[in-house]
């Protein structure tokens, strides 16, 4: 198997721990099987020695009263046939041998055993007193050779080893025969592992027969798929990432909680001035100019904070960053995106420049008109006015000198009279709109109240009431006129638009300059794209000019609100005036 060492594959493992055990219980079968064949071999031969002497002495006694040894031998020799005897000696009483068969050892009688176990001289010795009557007679003395047995134990090891030695190689056999078929499958499963781990997500194992290993192999296929489709799908991830990162024209740079810099993208580098992975380890404070605030990059707001950015080289630049946050496994990493805003900056101070250039056109075009209408007020006044006066005196003259005698040339100059008062009338009105005189005269107040009665005599229908609050006398001249067009242009649009029956103007000075025209008509209808008219317009420009704000405010069916706010330079002032 690839990879591992002979003494730790599992066959081998496998089989050496089958022979072992096997082994060791044949060897305790054995030695026990060895102990029980030489005690039974030894009672047998203790049972031989003890039945042959009881015969012996038995028989013998009458042989030696009588003294016929030739009988007695006759007896012994049948009894000496037995294979495992050694030697037979009878003795008379007093000691001498009367008869010997076999090999009896030279020298003194042997002492004897109590057991063939016990003798350890290769023969069983055993003894027995002659009896006749109550007299002794003699002795027995007989000795059996342990030869036999000890070849009978010999034979039974031998056939016992053999057997055991027999099963070990057919356990061995069994053994190898089931690890070989066990292992091939979990090595092929180890092989495929490797596979996988080296990244070829192609791999499959057969299964085979539906046991633990065919369960584990098809477990094994399931997940190689499983992980080789969540390894495709990083990988994707990754590469999305990859290409997000480096074709990104912001700088992203990511930090952990000691806001050390863990990777940036080449747009980063780009941006300060950096060379490939030298922001790599550095603090990200390294980035901005100055101090940024202690949670500056670990406080992520969900919104862009801008910051002033600084080079490599020292040069400073406006920044917008985006911080964000992820937690893996338990610990956070930040994601920041850092934009170069100084296009934006710079676009902005030109707008900003453009803006104020143009307001400040606005204010010197409505002064121009402001002083357009006042120039044509006075020319009407200077010329109209006096050649009306002029058109009057003669008529009245005309109607004098023909008094009664020409009445129809009295009644053509009364005529003209009639016509030029009325034409005098309208050039005044006119006037008074191009330039209300009494707004210079007794002020803003006095002006509003002037055009609000005409408004009200034209429109009877409609209640309408001004209510002023705090300072209102020295708004200046711009401020003046403006309010008193954005009140003109408010009625006119309530009496043009508004289908109401009740208008409502507050005018206050409290710090700043208010002025709200409510009115309870039919309000500005949403979603329909209003008329390309002026009015609103006007005022939108008229506020903005005077640094203002205008907001209009309208519910369907419930009214119209109009309401501009304007630096004042007059601190507030409790208590008001209300004139119906
Ligand atoms: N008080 C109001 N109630 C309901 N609708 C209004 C009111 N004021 C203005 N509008 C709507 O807003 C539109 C734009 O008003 P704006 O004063 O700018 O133009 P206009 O009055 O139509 O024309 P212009 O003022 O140039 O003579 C109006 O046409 C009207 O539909
Ligand atoms: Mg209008």
């Amino acid at each position: 198997m690839n990879g591992v060492r002979p003494w730790r594959s599992l066959r081998v493992r496998l089989i050496a721990s089958v022979v072992l055990v096997e082994v060791i219980m044949l060897s305790l079968l054995v030695w026990h099987n060895l102990g029980v064949i030489r005690e039974a071999h030894a009672d047998r031969l203790h049972d031989t020695a003890t039945s042959m002497l009881q015969q012996i002495t038995a028989t013998a006694g009458s042989y030696l009263v009588e003294v016929d040894y030739a009988s007695l031998e006759e007896y012994l020799r049948n009894i000496a046939r037995h294979p495992e005897l050694a030697y037979l000696v009878v003795t008379d009483r007093n000691g001498h041998t009367a008869l010997s068969q076999g090999n009896p050892p030279a020298g003194p009688a042997p002492t004897p055993d109590a057991h063939p176990l016990a003798a350890d001289d290769g023969r069983y010795d055993v003894q027995a007193d002659i009896v006749f009557g109550d007299r002794p007679m003699g002795r027995v003395l007989m000795g059996l050779s342990l030869a036999q047995m000890e070849q009978a134990i010999a034979d039974a090891r031998d056939r016992s080893i053999a057997i055991a030695g027999a099963e070990i190689v057919l356990s061995i056999l069994v053994t190898v025969l089931i690890g070989v078929h066990l292992t091939r499958r979990l090595g092929r499963l180890a092989r495929a592992a490797q596979q996988v781990g080296a990244g070829d997500y192609d791999t499959e194992v057969p299964t085979g027969p539906a046991d633990e290993v065919g369960m584990t192999a098809a477990a094994f296929n399931r997940m190689v798929k499983e992980v080789s489709q969540r390894t495709r799908r990083l990988q994707e991830a990754l590469a999305r990432e990859r290409v997000i990162e480096e074709t990104a024209i912001d700088g992203m740079i990511t930090y952990g909680e000691d806001t050390r810099i863990r990777s940036s993208n080449p747009a980063m580098c780009e941006l300060f001035g950096f060379d490939g992975q030298a922001l790599s380890g550095q603090p990200a404070s390294l980035l901005l100019d100055g101090e940024p605030d202690p949670g500056f990059w670990t406080r992520p707001t969900g919104r862009r904070r801008e910051a002033r950015g600084r080079r490599r080289d020292g040069s400073v630049f406006p920044l917008e960053v985006y911080v964000g946050r992820v937690e893996i496994h338990g610990e956070p990493l930040y994601a920041a995106t850092l934009h170069d805003i100084t296009e934006r900056k710079q676009a902005e101070t030109e707008c900003k420049t453009l803006l104020e250039g143009n307001r400040f056109l606005i204010h010197k075009s409505l002064a121009v008109q402001e002083e357009e209408r006042r120039h044509l007020a006075r020319e009407l006044h200077d010329e109209l006015g006096q050649c009306m006066t002029a058109i009057q005196a003669d008529a009245e003259l005309i109607r004098e000198t023909a008094g009664r005698d020409n009445p129809r040339i009295a009644a053509s100059a009364g005529a003209i009279l009639d016509i030029s008062s009325r034409m005098y009338d309208a050039v005044h009105a006119m006037m008074r709109r191009l330039r209300p005189t009494v707004l210079d005269d007794l002020g803003l107040v006095a002006a509003l109240e002037e055009a609000i009665g005409d408004w009200r005599a034209r429109h009877p229908g409609i209640a309408c009431e001004l209510v002023t609050h705090g300072p209102l006398d020295d708004l200046g001249e711009s401020v003046n006129i403006s309010l008193y067009r954005i009140v003109q242009e408010c009625l006119t649009n309530v009496a043009r638009h508004a289908q109401a029956d009740r208008v409502h103007i507050e005018l206050m000075a409290d710090g700043e300059i208010r002025l709200e025209v409510r009115d309870n008509g039919r309000g500005l209808e949403p979603g329909r794209p209003r008329r390309r008219g002026l009015g609103l317009l006007g005022i939108r420009e008229r506020v903005e000019a005077l640094g203002g704000r205008l907001e209009i405010d309208s519910t369907p069916g419930e009214g119209t609100c109009v309401k501009v706010s304007l630096p004042g330079k007059h601190p507030p002032q409790t208590g008001g005036r209300e004139r119906p």
